[in-house]
């Protein structure tokens, strides 16, 4: 029996006439691959799907993947999951692609739309808990936590209160230039209002005046931004535009008493430049949640280095967003196969 999802994929593989297509009969439950064990997307996928989920704490293989996806109607991944020209290709009847995640680098949109084939992702819900990771990075950077920590820890900590031990940069009253004033961007725009920061940003648009006002945040162009700021933090997605911007060139803009934040994507920033920026003191420090290759792989030079600080790809790792997130993945990946728009669609 062929289902309603075997007839309204790409026009070259139907095999009946549209005239046979009707939207709201399934003749049988619709398929879905799930790269990941997510509980809260699994009960709610469960009810109307015929779930295949991977096991294991290992992620799948791009060839797991494809042998598992090629014959489904729908697939629900995550940010580690290389959704490419490859795997799309394979697909015989895939209708949507639900990442969960905000970013979607992770998946080649042009061949998806190519196919027929809607993808959804899950902003909003992580805003506040991805600004609030960004605003972390930064208070533990300039006042260097980690390192404290660390200290107190291994009994380090021998001599009582000194006037000059572990000194840090102060946050209040100084400049945070935040890149790409979207919603994370601007969630970290407003947090940085209580600290009496002033904020400067830049972004490929300009606010309406009565916005920047809203958010007290004023325009500038990145290298001016870059050389003006105190703290930058990177609110961008990967794409080829934004592929390693900062570079050596822009890392020399910075203040020799700045601190680089990135709670987007590794590969924004060139990690061998941040690295000699690190060491040559260009900047002072940075807090880094991503990296270019992810897990950081044991000889990165960045885990040698005590003016940064650490964090394993957690924006939005707290349980209520991360419950939130699988919601939003689950109900945009079921609008799709129910022939319903997505809550959130990535428009190529
Ligand atoms: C995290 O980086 C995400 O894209 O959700």
């Amino acid at each position: 029996m062929v289902n309603e999802f075997d007839l309204n994929h790409n026009t070259d593989r139907i095999k009946l006439k549209k005239s046979e297509v009707n939207p709201c009969i399934y003749l049988k439950k619709p398929s879905v691959y799930m790269t990941r064990y997510i509980p809260k997307a699994v009960e709610i996928l469960s009810a109307s799907c015929d779930l295949t989920v991977h096991k294991g704490r290992a992620f799948p293989s791009k060839k797991d993947i494809i042998k598992n996806v090629s014959n489904k109607d729908g697939l629900l991944c995550s940010l580690s999951d290389v959704i490419d020209n490859e795997v799309i290709v394979a697909t015989k009847k895939l209708r949507v692609i639900s990442s969960y995640s905000v970013g979607y680098d992770h998946i080649d949109i042009d061949t998806a739309t190519r196919y027929g084939i809607c993808v959804t992702y899950t902003p909003e819900v992580l805003t506040e808990t991805t600004a609030d990771l960004a605003f972390t990075l930064l208070l533990t950077t300039a006042r260097r936590i980690t390192e404290a920590d660390v200290l107190v820890r291994s009994g380090q900590w021998r001599s009582g209160w000194k006037y000059d031990f572990m000194l840090g940069s102060d946050i209040n009253g100084k400049t945070l230039g935040i890149i790409g004033l979207g919603r994370i961007g601007s969630a970290v725009a407003k947090r940085s209002n209580g600290f009496k920061m002033r904020v400067l940003y830049h972004d490929r648009n300009r606010l309406p005046i009565e916005k920047e006002d809203e958010l007290a945040v004023e325009y500038r162009s990145l290298e001016d931004l870059l050389k003006e700021s105190d703290f930058v933090s990177i609110h961008l997605p990967l794409n080829n535009d934004t592929f390693h911007l900062f570079n050596e060139q822009k890392l020399k803009l910075m203040k020799p008493t700045s601190y680089l934040i990135n709670t987007a994507r590794g590969s924004i920033i060139d990690e061998k430049a941040l690295i000699r920026a690190l060491k040559q003191k260009w900047i002072a420090g940075a807090g880094l949640d991503v990296f270019e290759t992810e897990p950081i792989s044991r000889n990165n030079l960045l885990l040698k280095m005590n003016n940064i600080v650490l964090a394993p790809h957690v924006g939005s790792s707290t349980t209520e967003t991360r419950e939130k997130m699988a919601e939003v993945a689950a109900m945009n990946l079921l609008n799709v196969l129910n022939g319903k728009k997505p809550l959130y669609e990535v428009k190529s």
